[in-house]
């Protein structure tokens, strides 16, 4: 190098990932806040948008509690309204879980916030469209706000690049009924749209929540104990759950479906997946809502994947990541 030369002082910077894009389905819920947190602090993704459902509580409340969550975690991701009702069905919500404010009943100031104008189903189609092949969309309540974007728009499926459902009861075990989980069980013909609409879904249902995604109160406090309001929010929000779980099985324990959900959406590999063919029962007066899952050795007729097992000290990193 002669003197007249200036040194070449820039190093070669690798050039930055793209961040993968994710529009997420919600009926907050405690389980589904800490999902949010997840996502919407994780600096590895864009969350696009947060479209709203009837599920936990009623919609008025699961758009106030998403915008809360949202405003919490530094705000700038648009809340769309979406489904107030299932597609054929009333709606049955699961306050005697999360509290009748959906979020712990802990006195949180959760009124007064205003949505994005746009409604859900059409925010979920536009962004499907202008993210064609590389959105994520990962579902956190029932089903009725992406079965109606399906049915609005025959584009719709085929432009979702991976949808992550929290969903299903594979193994026929439910939470809700003796064979169904909460989001299918509230509406089954929309997760039946939504199984049948050819979109890549990979299902983390209830059967793997309770492998590994069922936190001691010591976990919990361990998580609250990483000091940031975020943390605070997530731990303190689960006190009914606790409470639940002490009053029916003797034991307090914390559950986060949804987080173990969004863990699968952020971190592939952290999950074992399985190729099946699923049906949805929507008729029977014993087991509407449950997710059949044929597994006699059959040839490649899968269409769907459930997720079988999670890494589970991963998933637990991950919430601390999350409020740190
Ligand atoms: O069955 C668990 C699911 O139902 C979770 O999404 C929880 O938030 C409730 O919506
Ligand atoms: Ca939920």
């Amino acid at each position: 190098m002669t003197d007249s030369e200036p040194e070449n002082l820039q190093q070669d910077t690798p050039p930055e990932k793209p961040k993968r894009r994710f529009f997420i389905d919600t009926d907050p819920g405690t389980d589904d806040a800490v999902a949010l947190v997840m996502a919407l602090r994780s600096p590895e993704i864009e969350v696009v948008g947060i479209s709203v459902v009837a599920g936990n509580v009623g919609l008025e409340q699961t758009v106030q509690n998403a915008l809360y969550t949202v405003e919490i975690c530094g705000g700038g991701v648009p809340v769309y309204v979406g489904a107030k009702r299932p597609m054929n069905r009333d709606l049955q919500t699961a306050d005697l879980v999360h509290g009748r404010d959906g979020l712990g009943d802990i006195g949180l100031p959760l009124q007064g916030r205003t949505p994005a104008a746009e409604s859900a189903v059409d925010a979920l189609i536009a962004a499907a469209k202008q993210y064609a092949g590389e959105l994520t969309l990962v579902t956190l309540g029932p089903l009725t706000n992406i079965a109606q974007a399906i049915q609005r728009d025959p584009s719709f499926a085929t432009n979702i690049a991976r949808c992550v459902i929290m969903g299903g009861a594979p193994d026929g075990v439910g939470n809700t009924t003796a064979t169904a989980e909460f989001n299918v069980y509230v509406d089954p013909e929309a997760a039946h749209v939504v199984l049948h609409s050819g979109m890549p879904t990979e299902w983390v249902g209830w059967d793997v929540t309770l492998r590994h995604a069922m936190l001691t109160p010591e976990e919990n406090d361990s998580i609250r104990a990483e000091g940031t309001p975020q943390a605070e929010f997530v731990a303190d929000i689960q006190k009914p759950v606790l409470v639940l779980w002490e009053k029916l099985f003797g034991y307090a324990m914390v559950c986060l479906p949804d987080p173990l959900a969004m863990a699968v959406a952020l971190a592939p590999d952290i999950a074992e997946h399985l190729p099946v063919h699923m049906d949805i029962e929507v008729i029977g007066s014993l087991t509407a809502g449950m997710t059949v899952v044929d597994r006699r050795p059959r040839p490649s007729d899968h269409n769907a994947l459930i997720v079988t097992r999670v890494h589970r000290d991963r998933f637990i990193q991950m919430l601390h990541d999350a409020v740190t």
